[in-house]
């Protein structure tokens, strides 16, 4: 297993005990916000089109339901218990059905977006690639690329170790002092395992670094160079 996630049944069992925020890594309001506010210091307006990668329960998506055009934003995760609990506790109470058709909630292990139909002006992946390899971060890049329009933006978060560092051994951050490895979750990763992530694709690194998250994930921030 990459990481507990992968463990479904548990995964399945601690959201039916009512625990859908708490599973996703708690911190329920201010990880939401910051990341609503980040996708709209990029520009994200209403009528673009968000892919949200590994969105859990929709900690990030009931701040983006509401802002963007109905039918603007889609979500997968590998775990289809996460995508239900967000659905049936987060959206529906709040009469989002019509903004969110469940058939946008889709389930998704591997990037392939099975359902997913049009181009997308963003894409984020918000504490996805903590809790996996490196290999996913190139396998979703290379995968996801086509489903994002010229120019489209693709942001998502990572623990940073400093570029001399021994990459094998463990890191402990500072800020919220988090341990992270190489090879088993938490992950982390040097910015030049990321360069290298973008290497024959159609993205290019614009920049990565702290974003005021309270563990200490930075933002990488790829723009999509290739054509449409
Ligand atoms: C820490 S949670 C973050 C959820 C959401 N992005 C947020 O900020 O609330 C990590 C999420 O990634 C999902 N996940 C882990 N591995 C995945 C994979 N290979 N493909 C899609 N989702 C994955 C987990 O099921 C979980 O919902």
């Amino acid at each position: 297993m990459f990481s507990h996630y992968y463990d479904k049944d548990r995964i399945a069992s601690l959201v039916g005990e009512d625990n859908h925020r708490g599973v996703i890594g708690g911190l329920w309001e201010e990880v939401g916000v910051m990341q609503f506010a980040l996708l709209r210091q990029h520009g994200l307006r209403p009528d673009h089109r968000l892919l949200d990668i590994g969105c859990g329960s929709l900690r990030g998506g009931v701040h983006f339901v509401p802002f963007l055009d109905a039918g603007n934003y889609w979500g997968t995760d590998l775990n289809q218990s996460l995508l239900d609990a967000g659905y049936e506790k987060e959206i529906l109470p709040q009469d989002w059905a019509e903004r969110l058709p469940k058939a946008q909630l889709v389930e998704d292990a591997e990037f392939d977006l099975p359902g997913v139909t049009g181009k997308f002006d963003f894409v984020l992946a918000q504490s996805l690639f903590t809790h996996l390899p490196l290999n996913h971060l190139r396998l979703c890049l290379e995968k996801v690329q086509a489903a994002v329009r010229a120019g489209g933006k693709f942001l998502f978060t990572y623990f940073e170790i400093p570029a001399d560092a021994a990459y094998s051994l463990p890191f402990k951050h500072k800020v919220g002092g988090v341990t992270t490895f190489a090879h088993k979750d938490p992950y982390h990763y040097k910015v030049a395992d990321l360069e290298f992530a973008t290497k024959g694709t159609d993205w290019l690194l614009e920049e990565a670094g702290p974003w005021g998250h309270p563990r200490a994930q930075n933002c990488a921030v790829l723009r999509k160079v290739g054509s449409a």
